[in-house]
């Protein structure tokens, strides 16, 4: 795996269950594409995250390439009788080097603070990338509970966790409220959560391994958007949903971060 220190910028796209099998082999040769035209941006790390489903395919696609394969959740552990779900060690026999977990809407489906704090271990334990998703809700907003709400999450996910040398943790803040809705934040807001973000972080690890945090936003983004979150000083990338469904859209994200 190549050390994320060397990621000047992380761009990541959640097809999440947006696209057919075919639609997404489609995409995936497509991105292949034009991420091999664009050679400047080799310091920029693109990774992407299909459906289960469309996973081997695209890794097959992706063999080679620089486009790097992500998933969008897992079991916390290994093959085993576990109904309907998909172990660590197949995704990393297919090349998955990164894995979102606790995304909102897996969240609002009943992922607890628990499961996600197991599913960040057991990442780590296979020396994979976890990408940890933090938002608050629009209630939550209106409250004035968003900063106690997002420490509060990264808290509990990142509870117990020992890092190895070299290992990485993305914390992705994406307001719940700001997804899939066409709005996005001003920059200086991204800018505070983000020092939330890196604070919380740092309490929770006890001030040691700063240097494997990278932080991201989500929520939105799009081509005209991007450089508001990934110019500001602690945002090293974004993670993008609807934006990240077609290649040209998703590689000018890419581009103008
Ligand atoms: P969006 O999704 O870009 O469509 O808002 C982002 C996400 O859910 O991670």
């Amino acid at each position: 795996m190549k050390d994320m220190k060397d990621w000047n910028k992380i761009i990541i796209a959640n097809w999440k269950m947006q696209l057919s099998l075919a639609e997404a082999t489609e995409q995936a040769k497509e991105m292949k594409k034009l991420l091999a035209k664009s050679k400047a941006k080799t310091d920029t790390a693109v990774v992407v995250c299909p459906d289960f489903l469309s996973m081997t395919e695209v890794a097959k696609i992706f063999k080679g390439s620089d486009v790097i394969l992500g998933a969008q959740d897992t079991y916390p552990g290994d093959i085993g009788a576990f109904t309907g779900e998909v172990s660590l060690k197949n995704l990393q026999s297919l090349g998955c080097e990164y894995v979102i977990l606790g995304h909102s809407e897996r969240r609002a489906m009943g992922e607890t603070d628990e499961m996600i704090n197991k599913k960040v271990k057991a990442v780590l334990e296979r020396d994979m990338v976890p990408i940890v998703c933090v938002g608050e809700t629009y209630e939550e907003r209106k409250e004035e509970k968003t900063n106690f709400v997002v420490i509060h999450q990264i808290y509990e996910a990142l509870k117990d966790i020992e890092l190895k040398p070299g290992q990485k943790i993305i914390l992705a803040y994406e307001p719940v409220w700001v997804i899939g809705s066409g709005q996005v934040i001003d920059a200086n807001e991204a800018d505070r959560m983000s020092q939330i973000v890196r604070q919380s972080y740092v309490d929770v690890m006890d001030g040691q391994n700063l240097e494997a945090l990278s932080i991201i936003y989500g929520g939105s983004v799009t081509p005209d958007t991007v450089a508001r979150f990934t110019s500001l000083q602690k945002i090293k990338g974004v993670l993008v949903g609807g934006a990240s469904l077609e290649a040209k859209k998703f590689m000018e994200i890419v581009n103008k971060a």
